[in-house]
């Protein structure tokens, strides 16, 4: 029944109709047409334009067929939910953690539930890089009892569902289309999962009863062209470079919104470039570890006046103790029926490691764990959204969340390295998904 409903708002008319009626008119005309040579040029027109709406409507039929395969609900699913969500120690959270396949998310979560709070974890597994590193880190998630929905932020029904299912006392959004060049080939995926998919959690967040406190990723990309270093939070953020950066920065306007009018407690954390085991394929260190064991060259950009491009890497393990902390730390929500009751809080935090290290540094130091050398292409960095370096002023996090990362590039590479060859192995035909 459900199915019948849904299939006919996808389908308003049927596309079949349509199409018949065109090649009618278009045989009445046919003869009058061809007369012509001038004509032929119409003709070329219109296959072009027939060919274009059969491509964009087999890709609709696509979309909505993986639509009705994710399928998610019933007593099984509740179950799973409900067992994933289960608090195992005393004053102990239920976090839904979104993007909870992804590199990040998939850290938290096995962190909360390792010391034995409640986590269920929400991710659409999509293919903006290889899909199987994300299958792979669900499965792990799954050995120590996380269940992962699959399933988009922008799905309003699915968490409302959640939310009726367990009272989550915190949300840990991490979801989002992370990576500042993709923008350009593809800017819609930004605002779909950064803006409208928030703003969706958000609603989603403030409706529920009790409210969660919010907790979610914003980055250091929002400082832009900011060039006074190291970054603080009171330096200003209104020059993006890129149009991932717009989306963090619009995220931090849009919490803030929530928290003023509906009293969600919110925290927002800028990460520096986070690096580890089970990371992102879309990352220099990532790509060029795959490029040096394969032999292939690896391109290192330079700034445009020749100098080095740097940035404030922080490991993974470190992070993770931030994103903990700020859960630890953070206010209950204040809101309920749609207002506040008093002001709740709303806080932003710098969570860098504060020792930036070049680009060619960073490849010095994977060539010493790989055993290998790198074939360096040097070029000039396109002007496409990438900033010359970062460097975080973490002092507020460590004042307020303990925040103390410990673990230099040197160590951490070399702990990536080893996760990275017992992952997709020696052989250097593996290992090339995106
Ligand atoms: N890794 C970094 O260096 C870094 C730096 C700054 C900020 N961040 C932010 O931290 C967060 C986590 O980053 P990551 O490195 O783990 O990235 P990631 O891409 O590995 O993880 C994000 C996950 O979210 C999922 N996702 C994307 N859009 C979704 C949607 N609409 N609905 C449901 N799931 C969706 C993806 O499938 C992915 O698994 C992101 O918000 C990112 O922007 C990361
Ligand atoms: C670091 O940031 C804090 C605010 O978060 C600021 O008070 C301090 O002056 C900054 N330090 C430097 C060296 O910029």
């Amino acid at each position: 029944m459900m199915m019948r409903v849904l299939e006919d708002e996808l389908f308003p008319s049927t596309p079949g109709k349509v199409k018949i009626e065109r090649t009618h008119a278009a045989n009445r005309q046919l003869h009058r047409c061809f007369a012509s040579t001038s004509t032929l040029f119409l003709w070329a027109l219109l296959l072009i334009a027939l060919t274009a709406s059969y491509l964009s409507f087999q890709s609709f039929v696509d979309t909505s067929s993986r639509y009705f395969t994710a399928s998610w609900g019933g007593l099984h699913w509740e179950r799973q939910i409900r067992a994933s969500a289960a608090v195992r120690r005393e004053d102990g959270i239920a976090v839904l953690v979104t993007g909870a396949a992804g590199f990040v998310g998939t850290h938290v979560s096995l962190a909360l539930r390792r010391r034995g709070d409640g986590v269920v974890g929400l991710d659409n597994f999509n293919a903006y890089y290889d899909p199987s590193l994300k299958k792979a880190r669900k499965a792990l998630l799954a050995s120590h009892g996380v269940f992962v929905v699959e399933g988009d932020v922008n799905d309003a029904r699915l968490l409302a569902k959640l939310f009726d299912t367990v009272p989550f006392t915190h949300v840990m959004h991490l979801a989002a289309q992370a990576g500042v060049r993709y923008a350009i080939e593809n800017p819609a995926s930004y605002v779909h999962s950064n803006v409208a998919g928030l703003v969706t959690l958000l609603e989603a967040c403030k409706s529920a009863d009790p409210q969660p406190s919010v907790v979610w990723a914003s980055s250091s990309s929002v400082y832009g062209l900011n060039d006074k270093v190291p970054f603080s939070e009171l330096d200003g953020t209104d020059r993006p470079a890129s149009l991932y950066a717009a989306t963090k920065k619009a995220g931090e306007e849009i919490t803030h919104c929530y928290n003023h009018i509906y009293g969600l407690s919110i925290t927002g954390l800028r990460f520096f470039t986070v690096y580890g085991p089970w990371g992102r394929p879309d990352m220099a260190y990532f790509s060029f570890t795959r490029n040096i064991l394969q032999g292939k060259p690896i391109t290192v950009f330079r700034g445009r006046d020749g100098t080095d491009l740097a940035r404030d890497f922080t490991y993974i393990d470190d992070v993770v103790k931030g994103c903990v902390a700020a859960l630890d730390t953070a206010e209950a929500s204040t809101g309920s029926g749609g207002r506040k009751r008093s002001p709740a809080q709303y806080r932003i935090y710098n969570l860098g490691n504060t020792s930036p290290v070049t680009v060619p540094a960073l490849v010095g130091i994977l060539e010493r764990h790989l055993k290998m050398k790198a074939k360096k292409n040097v070029a000039e960095m396109p002007g496409n959204g990438d900033v010359p370096f970062t460097h975080a002023n973490i002092s507020l996090a460590r004042a307020e969340l303990g925040y103390k990362p410990t673990t230099n590039l040197e160590t951490g590479l070399k702990k990536f390295v080893k996760w990275y060859l017992s992952y997709y192995g020696y052989s250097r035909r593996v290992g090339n998904k995106s």
